[in-house]
């Protein structure tokens, strides 16, 4: 069979609709206003207030595909199915249907529409543990739709529960369903999951979000039932296609390809591991780049800056000195640019950026290979003076090329088996260790769960933002966009487009805006409006047209006189009124990333 990824896309989309699912648009990679994630890895994720409760502008059932970052197992991406960036296609039940015609529409959808004989699919649902009883309901229904009851195993919560994400959040059992990978058999009768677990293959998970997790540890029934479906979309282009590895389907073939060309190699078993990483990796910089991430040493830029060092060291392994990425990020974008806006409308700037890391970065490999030249030539002068040949590069070297120039461990190994030494590597890891277990200490402070803290000074910042960027945009001019935003209960950070330092005048100004709208005791008005018309509006500020659906929430601000001190469009929540916030602070103003600049501000008794 040669199924199309984009037919598999579009059949999704298309099947749920016609069960009145409304589609709304993926979301941006990085998601706002959720400073716990550095980026969007579920389509569920920025449906996060709609599972909560908050009623949804466009509908109750829901269908889209997500765009995704996970970047969690970066060292595997070379195998079959690891992945920086995939697509998700998912369909969501707030409050309405629930397992019953959930498992239907997935099975119909998978045997009547997706070419699956329904004899090789298995499926699992949730056993039972002392938190929450056995899932006998998906069992039957499962049965009822057709499922032979052998194929259907029970699994614990490590299989078959699913969230929360976060410390507490809404959960529930999942019941995952599996496709026989050996596409050219059936499974014996009797095959299932649990039985015979390496030979079947998830592809689709439907989370029924029935319960929460107290803050305690414990859970307890959810006021409202929800269901949360996701399907890799990668993943199942290659099992539709029989194939054992997302990198032999048509969202990796012909940019696998362009790398042959562009490099001059042939993809074989030697070149594979260095050929899928550039592939990979540039696929997710594109898309990240696509929704303004921008190299850089913090955050998603420093994402964004390791997968294209990777990607760039990988080419240069396989023997190529120049840069080669824009080539293959033009095919990338190619391929995308007609299914997501973001992609359309940025494709100069995408190719530009890239172009720009890899050449800075390439003078950095320079560098660093002259470092490893200065190390040998400290091993040479060691060896006159001593006599001692020294044959392994001790863990705290390695460290200190890794800590001080960010040579990768892997980089040095290399390079040193090249002069036949060796390196402590299990010293480096120690080493290494510690100095992750410190990150990971840091990095869990610092990514506060946002929703266990939406408190009232939290919804008072991020009113804030929209007077400030009101304000800038006033000062500054037009061009002035938002790039990301981050608001814990002490402060917001705000990430706007201006390609200069604001003077402290201009701030000044800035800030005087804000404070004018707060003392003017400003109302909040909360329209939901047309997107086509709200876009046609030049009075309302909007950064990511794409991510929002048709209809689209606008939140005004203005003082008893209608005088409109900020129009912007966003999904809330805001403060009723301006007059319950404090005093407007700027406390910084620096560069975030190239064009981008950055501002702290607090509010103030
Ligand atoms: N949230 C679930 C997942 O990530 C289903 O969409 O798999």
């Amino acid at each position: 069979m040669n199924i199309k990824s984009n037919e598999i896309r579009q059949k999704f989309i298309e099947y749920f609709k016609e069960k009145d699912h409304a589609q709304i648009p993926s979301a941006p990679v990085v998601p706002e206003n959720d400073p716990t994630v550095l980026f969007t890895t579920a389509g569920m994720h920025p449906l996060v207030p709609y599972l909560l409760g908050e009623k949804h502008p466009l509908w109750l059932r829901l269908v889209n595909y997500q765009k995704c970052v996970r970047t969690g197992d970066i060292e595997e991406v070379w195998d079959d199915s690891h992945l920086t960036f995939f697509e998700m296609l998912g369909n969501w039940s707030l409050w309405d249907f629930f397992k019953k015609e959930s498992i239907k529409y997935s099975y119909e959808l998978l045997t009547e529409k997706m070419w699956i004989d329904p004899k090789k699919l298995a499926v699992t649902v949730f056993a039972w543990d002392e938190d929450a009883p056995r899932d006998e309901e998906s069992a039957i229904i499962w049965q009822e739709v057709g499922m032979p009851k052998d194929r259907i195993s029970y699994m614990g919560k490590k299989d078959n529960w699913w969230g929360p994400a976060g410390q507490t959040w809404p959960c529930g059992p999942d019941t995952e369903i599996f496709y026989w990978v050996w596409s050219s058999e059936f499974p014996p009768a009797g095959s299932n999951v649990e039985t015979d677990e390496d030979n079947w293959m998830e592809i689709w998970n439907n989370v029924f979000m029935e319960y929460i997790k107290n803050e305690d540890g414990s859970f307890k029934l959810a006021s409202m039932q929800n269901v949360d479906t996701g399907m890799g979309l990668e993943r199942v282009t290659a099992i539709l296609n029989g194939k054992t590895t997302v990198y032999d389907t048509d969202i990796f073939t012909d940019i696998i390809e362009i790398i042959e060309k562009t490099l001059w190699v042939t993809y074989d078993e030697q070149t594979k591991r260095s050929i899928r990483i550039i592939a990979d990796h540039t696929r997710t910089s594109v898309m990240m780049i696509s929704d303004w991430v921008l190299p850089s040493n913090v955050d998603q830029g420093y994402v964004l800056r390791r997968l294209m060092r990777r990607a760039i060291r990988e080419g240069y392994k396989l023997g190529h000195k120049g840069q080669f990425l824009a080539p293959i990020a033009e095919k990338i974008i190619l391929k995308f640019e007609d299914i997501y806006e973001s992609v359309k409308n940025n494709k100069a700037k995408i190719v530009e950026e890239i172009d720009r890391e890899e050449r800075q970065f390439l003078d950095t490999l320079e560098k660093w290979l002259k470092e490893f030249e200065k190390l040998l030539g400290g091993f040479q002068i060691a060896f006159e003076r001593t006599g001692k040949k020294v044959e392994t590069i001790s863990w705290d070297k390695a460290f200190r090329l890794y800590d001080t120039y960010g040579f990768p461990l892997e980089m040095t190994v290399e390079l040193a088996i090249e002069k036949g030494l060796s390196v402590d590597t299990e010293g480096f890891k120690k080493a290494f260790e510690d100095h992750q277990a410190k990150s990971r200490a840091w990095a869990e402070q610092k990514f506060k769960w946002w929703l266990a803290d939406n408190s009232e000074m939290t919804t008072a910042l991020h009113s804030a933002t929209h007077l400030l960027l009101a304000g800038l945009r006033k000062v500054l001019w037009e061009h002035v966009h938002q790039a990301w935003s981050n608001i814990t209960s002490e402060r917001l950070r705000f990430d706007f487009t201006h390609p200069e330092k604001v003077t402290p005048e201009e701030l000044q100004q800035v800030e005087a805006y804000v404070n004018e709208a707060i003392q003017a005791g400003c109302s909040v008005q909360l329209d939901n409006v047309a997107k086509k018309d709200a876009e046609q509006d030049p009075t309302i500020e909007a950064s990511f047209w794409e991510k929002y659906p048709d209809i689209v929430k606008v939140y005004t601000f203005k003082d008893s006189a209608w005088n409109i001190f900020s129009r912007e469009l966003c999904w809330g929540p805001h403060v009723e009124s301006t007059s319950t916030m404090w005093k407007f602070k700027i406390k910084k103003e620096e560069a975030s990333s190239r064009g981008v600049r950055r501002i702290k501000a607090v509010l103030i008794k």
